[in-house]
């Protein structure tokens, strides 16, 4: 089984959709630095982040400068499995979040003893905003029969209505072990990574209707005809990808599965189906190669994104060093919810930590 609930109808899709626009349109661009000015932004964070013993965790889809930035300064930069860890585990007093709002929510959930900032609390997910809690919950308490598991993209409220959280890199282990287990599941809210879990683990799953607007751009067609300029190119795919796309992929994986993959691979040629932030270490990992992004737009098509999440763009070193200055920006999650979404995400981090997570598909 795996049935798809639309956001219960085509009215209920059309205001979702004019929610991320409305998002969309406020996701402002920063403006691009000189390098002597990003050096000295660089040097001013480096000083006060010594000074308040901070430490800065990014996610590979945000500006290269950050990247650079956390792991100079003995941070790091991961995806978003390995973001909440590192947050959980580091000594810091002060963890800067430089990615979207539901990483910083899930940073403080897990480090409520730390102050939680972020360069930005505008940077959302089209995912989070499709799956609002009242009606998320009245969907659960339609199907008390379904193990609720919900994607890391999601608000604090959502995951605290739910059994499992969990990210890309995790996913369809644990469906498959609640599969093994005799389970039903309720997914939500990535309806690309819900059905390619489901076809993967045959499992019984009802999906939310809800799509990344960044991986959800990349087109099969598109796919196929670059496959005919590069025809011994390996195809790597985040799974939020559309399922045409995920069927010609060679491994679909998280961020790091990714990068992963592309160090081991045997190809000199990559296509890469997932946001253009990840090219910055791809290279740095794999330099003898040559990466290429995967298409976003068919012959008829236009592209919103171009494989840039707009969210994950708002993060500048002008905003970082902004909200450090003065702690602003703070992460702040309502303890009853923090208390409630922790165990499905500590579920999670121990089944992390007591299983070899699996990676679909050999490049
Ligand atoms: P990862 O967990 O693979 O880094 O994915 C996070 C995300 O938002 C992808 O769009
Ligand atoms: Fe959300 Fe997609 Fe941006 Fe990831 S890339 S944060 S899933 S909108």
């Amino acid at each position: 089984m795996n049935q798809v609930i639309s956001s219960e109808n085509s009215e209920q899709l059309a205001a979702d959709t004019a929610l991320v626009r409305e998002y969309l349109d406020r996701a402002v661009r920063p403006a691009v630095l000189d390098a002597q000015t990003q050096e000295s932004y660089k040097r001013k964070i480096t000083q006060l982040m010594r000074q308040k013993k901070a430490r800065l965790v990014a996610h590979y889809y945000t500006d290269s400068v950050l990247q650079d930035l956390a792991e100079e300064t003995g941070g790091f930069v991961g995806d978003s499995l390995e973001m909440a860890r590192f947050g959980r585990d580091c000594d810091a007093e002060i963890l800067i979040v430089a990615g979207v709002k539901f990483m910083g929510e899930s940073a403080k959930i897990l480090s409520p003893e730390k102050t939680v900032i972020m360069p930005t609390l505008e940077a959302t997910c089209s995912l989070d905003i499709a799956c609002p809690i009242d009606k998320f919950s009245a969907f659960c308490d339609q199907h008390p029969d379904r193990t609720v598991v919900v994607y890391a993209n999601t608000s604090a409220a959502v995951k605290a209505r739910a059994d499992w959280v969990v990210t890309s890199s995790i996913a369809l282990d644990v469906v498959e072990h609640l599969m093994e287990q005799g389970k039903k599941v309720l997914w939500a809210p990535d309806k690309h990574l819900g059905s390619y879990i489901q076809k993967t683990t045959g499992a019984d799953m009802l999906l939310w209707d809800a799509a990344c607007i960044v991986h959800e751009e990349f087109k099969a067609r598109g796919l196929a005809d670059m496959r005919k300029l590069y025809p011994d190119a390996a195809i790597l795919a985040h799974p939020e990808s559309p399922s045409a796309v995920l069927e010609v992929a060679d491994v679909i994986g998280s961020t790091t599965q990714i990068i992963n993959a592309a160090k081991q691979s045997t190809k000199k040629e990559i296509i890469v189906a997932t946001d253009q932030g990840i090219f910055h270490k791809l290279q740095q990992m794999a330099p003898g190669k040559k990466f290429i992004i995967a298409p976003t737009a068919g012959n008829d098509a236009t592209c919103r994104s171009c494989a840039n999440c707009p969210w994950m763009g708002m993060n500048s070193l002008e905003s970082l060093y902004s909200s450090l200055q003065d702690n602003s920006n703070r992460v702040e999650v309502d303890s009853q919810l923090a208390a409630a979404a922790m165990i499905p995400l500590q579920r999670m981090l121990d089944f992390a930590a007591n299983n070899q997570l699996k990676v679909r598909g050999k490049a």
